[in-house]
């Protein structure tokens, strides 16, 4: 190994070490220059027989396709989320429809199916790493992402919504800005979770 790549692995190690799942934000706008560069480290992804099975779908701030899936999940969340006390769960409700409406950029991302359910999961796995691709990238920009795959993805109407192909899988709703805070992160040592055989 000669020195540059010592150099590139201990920049990348930090990057993968440093980057933290992110919720909270300044108010500062993300520009649209800015995300198109994380789609395009997105789709640099692996994926197997080259279908390139992921979906954007970005939502600008103020645009009426964002508050109708703010509205969505305001309504899933108030159907289905089980709290015996009304004001809370309207609350929780009004805060999940807050929450999407306040992040400074919001992508969603779907995977396409595949002919046979070994493609289909192929596919999921390749726009996972899509995604990791997009928050590295966006960590490298001084940007955080918050990964979600709860509350905004689970109106039986989002693809719709999002004009999504029907048979397509949710892989997340991405939050993304300018980090207002900076979390921690923690992981176990490499030999918990290794078997050297
Ligand atoms: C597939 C996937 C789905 C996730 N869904 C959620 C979610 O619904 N809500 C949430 O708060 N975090 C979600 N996360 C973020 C994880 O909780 C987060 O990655 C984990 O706590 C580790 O933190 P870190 O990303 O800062 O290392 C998700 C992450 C992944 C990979």
């Amino acid at each position: 190994m000669n020195s540059q790549q010592t150099l590139s692995f201990e920049l990348l190690k930090q990057l993968f070490q440093s980057r933290r799942t992110v919720r909270r934000f300044t108010d500062d706008p993300v520009d649209e220059n800015a995300i198109f560069d994380l789609i395009e480290a997105a789709i640099w992804a692996p994926n197997h027989r080259m279908t390139e099975p992921w979906r954007f779908y970005v939502l600008s701030k103020s645009g009426e396709r964002r508050k109708q899936i703010a509205r969505l999940t305001h309504d899933w969340v108030l159907a289905n989320v089980q709290n015996p006390n009304p004001e809370r769960a309207r609350a929780s409700a009004e805060a999940a429809q807050k929450e999407l409406l306040d992040a400074p950029a919001l992508i969603y991302v779907f995977s396409l199916p595949g002919d046979s359910d070994e493609v289909t999961e192929e596919n999921y796995s390749a726009t996972s790493c899509a995604v990791q691709n997009l928050m590295l990238a966006a960590h490298a920009k001084g940007l955080g992402v918050g990964w979600s795959t709860g509350k905004p993805c689970r109106s039986e109407k989002l693809a719709e919504t999002l004009g999504a192909d029907p048979a397509s899988k949710i892989v997340g709703c991405l939050y993304i800005g300018y980090p207002a805070t900076t979390p921690t992160g923690e992981r176990r040592d490499v030999s918990h979770v290794t078997e050297w055989l």
